[in-house]
């Protein structure tokens, strides 16, 4: 069951994992220093850095990604604060195999511009009682695979885009873990757009 996950920031969704005794057997980041990286080197766990600075377009990141899940043997890969394209190419020869986690409850505060910190600043901004995290398939669109879980957080009068990213990032924490068991354990059927739990 080798799991591949996708970075480009600080790696605590991936420490979960980790932590977690998933069979992680590669990192690939988009940013060259991100402190996920550390974290694998931490855990004996090899991380790539593929981005701008080593290929020179998209295309060229996706062969080198593609090569490295090829001979890592890979099966699934879990998106954790990924920040670059996941092109065509990739999602067809991992269809339903790939997941990510999405700190809103998709479909709303998701697609483009909404990534980090904009999320929550996005939520606060709006009003809503409850925000969230979501953990769903990866299509061609952005944020838009199927949801497979999500679970919420209440909004405070006194919290701000950064106590409600914190609460957020908790439960980020909590259904990560637990989406990718579903996954490798094939617990998880699509059907017309909906999954199902079995
Ligand atoms: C998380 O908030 C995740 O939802 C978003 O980027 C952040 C990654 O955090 N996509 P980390 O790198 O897993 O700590």
């Amino acid at each position: 069951m080798s799991v591949a996950v996708f970075v480009s920031g600080g790696g605590s969704n991936m420490q979960t994992l980790i932590d977690a005794n998933f069979d992680i057997k590669l990192v690939i980041s988009s940013a060259k220093n991100a402190y996920a990286l550390e974290r694998a080197k931490n855990h004996n766990i090899d991380g790539f850095y593929v981005g701008k600075r080593n290929f020179e377009d998209i295309d060229a990141q996706t062969d080198e990604i593609m090569r490295l899940l090829e001979e890592y043997k890979i099966e699934y890969i879990v998106l954790a604060g990924y920040l670059s394209i996941i092109t065509e190419k990739l999602i067809s020869k991992y269809e339903h195999k790939i997941i990510n986690i999405h700190p809103s409850l998709i479909p709303s505060f998701c697609g483009m511009g909404y990534y980090g910190h904009h999320v929550h600043e996005g939520v606060y901004n709006s009003g809503v009682k409850v925000t969230g995290a979501t953990v769903h398939f990866v299509n061609q669109g952005v944020d838009t695979g199927e949801i497979i879980l999500q679970d919420t957080v209440c909004i405070e009068n006194t919290d701000t885009p950064d106590t409600i990213a914190q609460k957020v990032l908790k439960i980020e924490h909590k259904i990560l873990p637990k989406a990718l068991d579903l996954l490798i354990n094939d617990r998880i059927t699509v059907k017309n757009g909906r999954t199902y739990i079995k």
